[in-house]
Parts: C-alpha cells; structure tokens; sequence
C-alpha cells in the first residue's frame, strides 16, 4: 500500500503472562502471537515494518526469521508504548506519508479492518492520528476512549487513570493506530510520562492531536473479539479458540467437513482438500497438506507433513514430517517419525513404528514392527513383529529390502543389511548377511517335539 510504514510493538515483558518466554511469542494456532500483526503488514504490502523489540529481543528477532524486509529497533528499557515508538522513530525520519501502529499482543486483527481504519483515517483529509476503539462488556484493564458531549474524542485514559466516571466508560482503545508521519515526529519525544505509572503513553498523541486542533476519528469495531490483547493466559486460550474458529470455519466453507468443531485443532496454514472428513480430538500442525477425499480418525496427531489424495489416517496414529502418497491406510496406532516417504496404496497398519523410511507403492507393515533408517521397494510384506534393528550402540544403518520381497513374521533385520527382489525370509529370522534375490533365508533352531512331556511332568 502506497505511503504505508508500520511500527509494531514487541518489547513489554508480558508480566501477567507470568512466564519465562516473551508474552509475544506464546502460540497462537501454531504461530506465535506476534506472527499474526506481522502477517496483516506483509499482507497490506506496508513499505518498512519496523518492530521494537526489548525483554527476550534475542528470541523474538529469531521467532521472525522467516519474514523478510523487517528493520528492528532495540528498546533496552521498557519505558511503555509511547517510549517505544519513540526508538522507533528514528528508523522513520525519511518517511513521508501514514504510519501504522500495530501492537505484538492484539492478534486477531484482520487485514480487512486495519485497510477499513487505513479508510477512515485517509477519508478525513489532516487527520492527524485514526485508531480503532470497541465497546465491551468489560472494559477492565483497557485505555477508555473520553468523548466531549457531541461526541467527539478528546483523549483516551488508561484504566489505572481513570477518575470513577471515567472508569465506567466501556469504549476502549484497541492500541491500533494510523498516525501521519510528521505528526508522530513532531509529537513523539513530547509525551511525557506523568501518569500512574509513571510512562510514556503512546496513546497521549490522540489528545495532543485535539489540542493542536486535529479531528481524531475513531473506527468503532463490532467484533470485539478481534480487538482483544492478549495480556495473561486466559485472554490466550480464548485467542486460540477464536483462532481456531476461524481456521476451521475457512475449511468447512472450502469442502472440508469437521465433525466436531469444538474439538479439532488445526493450525493457521494447514491445507486440507476438499470432501476431506475430520473426526474429533484431530490436531493438525505446522504446514501439513492433506489431499483431498482423506479421512482422518479421532485422535489423529499429523505435523508438518504431506498428505495426497483418498488417504486413511486411522485412530490414534501419529505422522511428522513425514510425506504419504495416495489411497494409503495409516493405522490405527501408527507411529511415523521424522523423515518418512511412504509410496502410494501402501499400509502401514497397528503399533508400526516407522523412521527415516521410504516405503514403495503397494507395500505393507500391517501389524508391530520397527522400520528405521530403511528403504523398502514396491509390493513388499512386512510380516508383524518385524524389526529392524537399526542402531549398533554406536551407530545408526541402513536395512534395504527390495521389490517384491517377503519378510516373514518376526524377523530381526540386523542393519546394515539387503534383502534383494523378490528374496523370502523366513518367519523369526535373524538377517545378518544380504540376501540374494529370489531366494530363501531362514534361521530357525529344529522344532524338537516330545510326546507326552507335560503328562508327565504334572504327575511329577
Ligand atoms: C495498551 C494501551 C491501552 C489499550 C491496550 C489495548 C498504552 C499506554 N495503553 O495497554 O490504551 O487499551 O493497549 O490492548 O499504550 N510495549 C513495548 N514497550 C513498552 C511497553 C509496551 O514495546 O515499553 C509493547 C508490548 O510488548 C505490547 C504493546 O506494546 O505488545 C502493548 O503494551 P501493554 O503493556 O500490553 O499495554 P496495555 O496495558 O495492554
Ligand atoms: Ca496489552
């Protein structure tokens, strides 16, 4: 957006949060909370975004890695919000147009809202500074937005400044602001920290814009929901849920079908096609992809991994960062760990742990085995109790088990190993040595029978 530079605010220590990580990182649908004001900025393609940062700058520096284009300010003292965008001023000084205000703890708001005060503020020509107010049930612990009896904004007090009046207005500051660039620079080092707490209030600039004479339009939200601040962790467990919400909301619009929505977790960026059936108590992390026409049963746990098309996740399976093909059959009680890629129509069936595997097409473990570190051809039978004994004591190796191979029931795979095409081995074998393909391995001490041994030994 032409003109836009945003500052947003992520130096506070969060100390209702009463916790050891900065209040700005807790997640929020898989991201953390700062992620989200960050998102709508890059979204409104705002010019620079300069974050400041201060208690854990370190971390949260790290935690926005992944955005590009961000300038970020050092507030070494937490001297409040006006302070804040003080030290953040000085990355601004060439900047001519409107700057945007966004706090690192209110992240339910939506780029719609932020263009809609964008609207608001450049409709009224010389606004000096817009923001957003709500009016909610319980104003505790917000700003109050002070009208003049024609109900025009004068100032905004924060709660522990309120006179008792005051106090009972519930029309509160949002901590959203549009403020014109020379404005806020020639009024930021002006605010002064005489108050209750002895801080600077960035909010101090809406009554400073109505003594030089400025009109300061508020855009009054409906949603208040959207407006919250998250500022302990009960605010944080209803973000997440109004989070979620609208995640699964999205879904269920784009064909995806969620039995139980109270009851399903899926983070902000997972992809799920369409005709997709969700049962309860799924969690769905990170980047996952699911196809389209899966099913994924209660209790499923997939993270960071990808799902292709009419695949069936069944109860209680848990995949990361794995790949899965289509028409596939995961479980019930399935166990992927990192790094998988299982082939098309394979199954990998109960109590089947799996590790830095590839498994072919058609291939199947379908009951209690341990495939790590391995690499399984096409149309491969795993027989249950399969193991594969991957790791020396010092050392993790390969076991490679070829096309159409046939691993008898209880067999011990001693890496690293090779079982060549269509080689058999027989049940409770323990492969030490290749096997060549098209033969038979077995390792099996002779079954001895006695006849009438267990007669005897109870007459003893
Ligand atoms: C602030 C507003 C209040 C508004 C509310 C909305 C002020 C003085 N008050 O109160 O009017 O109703 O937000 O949610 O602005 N921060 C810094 N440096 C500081 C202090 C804070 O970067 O020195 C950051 C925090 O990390 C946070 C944001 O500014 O992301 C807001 O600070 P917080 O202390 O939560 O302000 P509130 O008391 O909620
Ligand atoms: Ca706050």
């Amino acid at each position: 957006m032409k003109n836009l530079a945003a500052i947003v605010l992520a130096a506070g220590k969060g100390t209702r949060m009463k916790s050891r990580i900065p209040k700005v990182l807790h997640p929020i649908a898989g991201h953390a909370m700062l992620h989200y004001p960050i998102g709508v900025l890059k979204g409104l393609k705002a010019g620079k975004v300069v974050v400041v940062t201060g208690h854990g700058a370190e971390a949260v520096e790290k935690a926005l890695s992944g955005f590009k284009g961000l300038t970020f300010v050092h507030q070494a003292e937490q001297k409040g919000t006006g302070h804040a965008v003080m030290c953040a001023a000085r990355e601004l000084k060439a900047h001519t147009g409107d700057v945007i205000i966004l706090s690192g703890d209110v992240p339910l708001i939506t780029p719609q809202t932020v263009k809609a005060l964008l609207k608001v503020h450049r409709g009224k020509r010389g606004a000096p500074i817009s923001f957003i107010s709500a009016v909610l049930g319980d104003p505790s612990g917000y700003g109050r937005v002070v009208r003049d009896p024609d109900g025009k904004v004068t100032g905004i007090v924060e709660d522990k400044d309120c006179t008792a009046p005051q106090r009972k207005i519930n029309e509160v500051n949002a901590g959203v602001y549009m403020v014109n660039a020379s404005f806020l620079l020639k009024n930021i080092n002006r605010i002064s920290p005489k108050n209750a707490q002895k801080e600077y209030y960035l909010p101090d600039l809406v009554r400073m814009a109505v003594e030089q004479g400025g009109h300061v339009p508020a855009l009054t939200h409906l949603d208040a929901s959207e407006v919250m601040g998250i500022n302990n962790r009960v605010e944080l467990a209803r973000a997440n849920s109004i989070m979620r919400e609208r995640v699964l909301r999205e879904l269920m619009l784009s064909g995806v079908t969620i039995v139980d929505p109270g009851a399903t977790y899926i983070d902000v960026g997972a992809r799920i096609g369409v005709d997709t059936l969700i049962y309860p108590n799924v969690h769905i992390n990170g980047g996952t992809t699911i196809g389209e026409n899966c099913v994924i049963e209660e209790g499923a746990r997939i993270e960071d991994s990808a799902i292709a098309g009419n695949t069936k996740v069944k109860s209680y399976s848990i995949i990361e960062s794995t790949s899965v093909g289509k028409d596939v059959t995961i479980g019930p009680f399935a166990r992927l760990r990192p790094g998988n890629v299982i082939g098309d129509r394979a199954r990998i069936g109960n109590f089947v742990e799996v590790k830095k595997s590839i498994v072919g097409t058609g291939s199947k473990a379908n009951h209690l085995s341990y495939l790590g570190d391995s690499e399984i051809g096409d149309n491969v039978n795993i027989g249950a109790g399969t193991i594969t004994c991957n790791y020396d004591g010092v050392k993790k190796h390969r076991t490679v088990i070829e096309d159409n191979a046939f691993i008898g029931s209880d067999t011990q795979l001693v890496a690293p190993v090779r079982v060549g095409k269509n080689a058999y081995v027989g049940s409770g074998t323990t492969v030490t040595k290749d096997v060549p393909s098209w033969s038979l391995v077995i390792t099996r001490a002779n079954e001895r029978v006695v006849e009438g041994w267990a007669k005897r030994k109870i007459k003893k």
